[in-house]
């Protein structure tokens, strides 16, 4: 098998999935909806919404539920924290997948609007499309809200700009920060892939044990490709990081140290999604391809 084709034909899923449930630019309010449409469709790894359908695979010989609008919904969640990351209150970044962010092709205030919608809309898409099983929807929620909120995601945000605007970091306050902002969506995109796909309560907590290796050895990798890589191979501004004083795996462990890291986190991803019932192959590749991408 492929893997590479694989990953093109998930990602092409995905995409078709995202047009179908994101409102039409025509649907009043016009400028948001093109502003929340322009921030989904200008590309991306999509790599959080292949993990909940490639995860959601693994249990392909059980009763299961499309994956696919949970996926599109994990890629709203993640599409607003990028918006919102990029404006100038947050990093105050002028690009993002190879295109100027939201608040430079529109403004400010669109941003951040565009950005609460597409949060609004996860739990919509999910509500809608689990309502027929309670308990699914209810779990998946659960799962999402846990992730994107104040003790993960938006947390990790908080304590990463505390970081950049005070003393820095201590290693363990460096792992919390990339834990928080980051591992917690990679966590939650296995874990609704597998809830989707009916994964047993053990499986769960392998499916989220692999996702907090994957999500460190991500935001690693991200850390040392804004110290080594360049904007146009990025597609969002390199160098940044150094520039604004960020804490990364970069300032606080050395460049050798971080792609060594990121390697054995990516290796720990990879054993315990070995040990997943079904065929792992693809998984297993993505955590080995995540800890050598180059963008
Ligand atoms: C960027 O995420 C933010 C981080 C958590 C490092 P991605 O690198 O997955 O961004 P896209 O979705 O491919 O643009
Ligand atoms: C991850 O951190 C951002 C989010 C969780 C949204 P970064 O600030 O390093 O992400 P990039 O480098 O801007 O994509
Ligand atoms: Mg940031
Ligand atoms: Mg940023
Ligand atoms: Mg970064």
């Amino acid at each position: 098998m492929d893997y590479g084709e694989e990953m093109k034909g998930l990602v092409g899923t995905v995409e078709a999935a995202i047009e179908r449930l994101l409102p039409a630019s025509s649907v009043p309010s016009s400028r948001l909806h093109e502003a929340m449409r322009y921030s989904m469709t200008a590309g991306g790894k999509r790599l959080r919404p292949v993990l909940v359908l490639s995860a959601a695979k693994l249990f392909a010989t059980r009763p299961a539920s499309d994956p696919v609008p949970a996926s599109v919904a994990l890629e709203c969640v993640h599409t607003y924290s990028l918006v919102h990351d990029d404006l100038p209150c947050m990093d105050d970044d002028d690009l993002r997948r190879g295109r100027p962010t939201a608040h430079k092709a529109f403004d400010e205030a669109t941003a951040l609007l565009a950005g609460d919608a597409l949060l609004t809309l996860a739990f919509s898409i999910l509500s809608g499309a689990y309502g027929a099983y309670p308990a699914l929807a209810n779990s998946l929620v659960a799962e999402l809200s846990g992730a994107a909120g104040s003790t993960r995601l938006i947390g990790g945000q908080m304590e990463d700009l505390l970081a950049e605007r005070g003393a820095g970091a201590s290693p363990a306050q460096l792992d919390f920060i990339h834990l928080s902002k980051t591992a917690a969506m990679i966590e939650a995109s296995l874990a609704m892939g597998g809830l989707c796909g009916g994964a047993s309560p053990s499986e769960l907590g392998t499916l989220r044990a692999a996702g907090r290796d994957l999500g460190l050895a991500f935001q690693i990798v991200d850390d040392v490709l804004d110290a080594t890589s360049d904007t146009p191979t990025l597609g969002k501004t390199a160098g940044k990081d150094a520039r604004s004083g960020k804490a990364t795996y970069v300032s606080v462990h050395g460049v050798d140290a971080a792609r060594r890291m990121a390697r054995e986190r990516s290796d720990a991803a990879a054993a315990a999604l070995g040990r997943l019932p079904g065929d792992t192959g693809f998984l297993r590749w993505l955590a080995g391809s995540l800890a050598i991408r180059t963008h």
